[in-house]
């Protein structure tokens, strides 16, 4: 069986199952499978569930250098309340940012889309390759309702670039359905939540949306065409999201 003949059963099997049902087949089918973590509601709500069906399994974020304060904060909260959680936290290489910062200034995604797809690459998309590397499975936090790219997804699919199978145990609820399990499970989350912060990002390309924007309108927001930062688009893909 080749591996999209496999994912394509799973996810047959599946489909309209609830998140906790689709994690306990996902860490019982694959050796090697760690969740992606930013630390928003929708990660830490993943690792509430992950911690409860599987104490030791694996986390990793890419930590670009330019997280708030508030997101290190939660990161600890984290480790502290489920403290047989492998985190692995990923750096990128400090040659390139340096060689990169030093070219083109510190805060040089302001300057032109094709800046800040540098900074989010070096910062974001090539830690992810090293942290997906080996692995056979990885999980997000990715939900249908997010952008127009996202709208597609699937609960399992087959990530193509890394041939490796990519779960999305949230892809169909939604904003409230993730807050109600925060609450009703006590699980820490990030303060800048409280603040108008919906979607939270790197510290310099986020800010606060004001009362009935897009959940993600404060992200990469000088920018027009609002484009995703490349961890969740293929490389012959670059998907545009919607717009709220
Ligand atoms: S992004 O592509 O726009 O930055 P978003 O913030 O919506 O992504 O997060 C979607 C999912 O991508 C998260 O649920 C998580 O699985 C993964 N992800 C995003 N940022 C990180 C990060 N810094 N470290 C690890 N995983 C991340
Ligand atoms: Fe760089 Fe901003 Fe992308 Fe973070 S979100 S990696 S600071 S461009």
């Amino acid at each position: 069986m080749t591996l999209q003949t496999d994912i394509d059963s799973a996810a047959a099997q599946l489909k309209g199952r609830t998140p906790q049902e689709v994690l306990t087949w996902a860490l019982g089918n694959y050796e090697k499978i760690s969740l992606a973590s930013s630390f928003g509601a929708e990660d830490v709500a993943l690792i509430d569930m992950i911690a409860k069906i599987k104490p030791d399994a694996h986390v990793f974020t890419l930590d670009t250098g330019r997280l708030n304060a508030e997101t290190y904060e939660v990161i600890a909260k984290v480790q502290q309340k489920y403290p047989q959680i492998q985190l692995r936290i990923m750096f990128p290489q400090a040659e390139a940012v340096e060689q990169m910062v030093s070219e083109k200034g510190i805060n040089l995604f302001y300057d032109s889309v094709e800046n800040r797809k540098q900074c989010c690459y070096i910062r974001k998309v090539e830690p992810l390759g090293r942290a997906t590397k080996g692995l056979d499975a990885w999980i997000t936090g990715l939900r249908r309702d997010q952008t127009a790219n996202r709208s597609a997804m699937a609960t399992v699919e087959l990530d193509g670039d890394r041939h490796i199978a990519k779960i999305n145990p949230l892809i169909d609820w939604s904003n409230e359905d993730v807050w109600a399990y925060i609450h009703q499970n006590d699980v820490p989350y990030n303060a800048l939540h409280d603040q108008n912060f919906p979607s939270i990002g790197c510290a310099p390309c986020t800010r606060a949306v004001q009362a009935g924007e897009d959940l993600r309108a404060g992200r990469w927001w000088w920018e027009m065409s609002n484009q995703e930062c490349g961890l969740h688009v293929n490389s012959d893909g670059d998907l545009v999201r919607a717009k709220g």
